[in-house]
């Protein structure tokens, strides 16, 4: 068979995503695709009710059909299925704010070579979040709040917590996890940890649900402070590739100290498959902390594995938590 011969095409889509990403992000804050869900669903309609100065609502609107985000159906426009499940505002699982979430970086994304050359030592406080105010803990969690609760609601139905009285959330954030495991299991109490800005957002959003009697949130720095003992069960979610191999396994071993024997642990991250060879969602994670200066890197499954069997941990497996976007990686403390 002939060999293909390379082209351009993949190297040109890379190269200008981030008008894509540019296009997504504005028509999230123009609330196109609210509009059009909610009767503007002709291509003159939907314009119309974006209200912008000619042409440029035929531009966005033809950049979402473009992208798949938008279809066209004879003269009417629908929504894409996930954009319609979850881009619609005012609908439960309406996710824009996460959308919007990494949105500061864009700038310093433009300059991401001269991060990369930066030169000393990364740092362990990740200043990210290190330095948030409580207004910036509120954006920051409005939107993973927004993505969260779904993720919570998931983590309940994936592991059984039926005989669990305590958890503890490492790195909790909204609280979103404690929250969908607290509603789905009536005896389960849960404590969220964190750093003191996001305690008090946590608090918000806890209250919102009526769990303040069953759910406490509590100052801390995993990298810092000591856990609670006690728990039967220990989570820790979507701050993996935030920190660098020693951190992560320290947090793995003090998250073991702190659950009773028989407890179990669950490191829910962005982690790169067996072989480090994708997925490039993890590996633009790790990415990302340059521009951070952390110590974060996109950390594989097999690190993972490697970092709760160094703490004691037994029966530790892999599962897909979000298929292609989070990984589970738990393990048990013997009994
Ligand atoms: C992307 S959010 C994930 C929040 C939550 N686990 C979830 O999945 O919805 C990362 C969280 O890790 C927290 N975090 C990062 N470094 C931390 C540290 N050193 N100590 C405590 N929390 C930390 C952040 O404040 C933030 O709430």
């Amino acid at each position: 068979m002939a060999e293909t011969r390379p082209n351009t095409v993949r190297l040109q889509r890379l190269v200008r995503a981030y008008r894509e990403s540019a296009a997504l992000m504005a028509a999230v804050e123009l609330g196109v695709f609210t509009k059009l869900a909610r009767g503007a669903d002709t291509e003159e309609a939907l314009i119309a009710a974006l209200g912008l100065v000619p042409p440029n609502g035929e531009r966005i609107v033809v950049a979402c059909i473009g992208l798949g985000l938008i279809e066209r159906h004879g003269d009417r426009l629908r929504l894409a299925p996930d954009v319609e499940r979850f881009l619609v505002e005012g609908d439960a699982a309406y996710a824009g704010p996460w959308m919007l979430f990494t949105k500061p970086d864009w700038n310093e994304w433009g300059r991401l070579a001269d991060h990369l050359r930066r030169p000393g030592p990364p740092v362990v406080d990740n200043k990210s979040v290190a330095e948030m105010t409580v207004e910036e803990a509120r954006r920051y969690h409005r939107a993973t709040y927004s993505i969260g609760l779904g993720a919570g609601r998931l983590f309940a139905r994936q592991v059984d917590l039926s005989a669990a009285r305590l958890m503890i959330d490492i790195g909790g954030g909204s609280g979103a996890y404690c929250i969908g495991a607290c509603r789905a299991n009536p005896e389960l109490r849960a404590v969220v940890l964190d750093l003191p800005p996001v305690v008090e957002v946590a608090r918000g959003f806890i209250a919102e649900h009526g769990l303040s009697d069953r759910i406490d949130a509590v100052a801390c720095d995993f990298n810092k402070d000591a856990f609670p003992g006690g728990a039967d069960v220990a989570v820790m979610a979507s701050n993996l590739p935030m920190y660098g191999r020693e951190q992560i396994a320290a947090v793995v071993a003090k998250a073991f100290g702190a659950l009773k024997p028989g407890g179990s642990f669950h490191l829910v991250g962005e982690a790169l498959n067996a072989d480090r060879t994708g997925s490039a969602d993890a590996a633009m994670w790790g990415l990302a902390q340059t521009l951070n200066a952390s110590t974060g890197i996109a950390h594989s499954v097999t690190e993972c594995v490697g970092y709760l069997n160094a703490a004691g941990f037994e029966a530790v497996g892999v599962e897909p938590f979000v298929p292609g976007v989070l990984e589970r990686i738990h393990g048990h403390r013997p009994s």
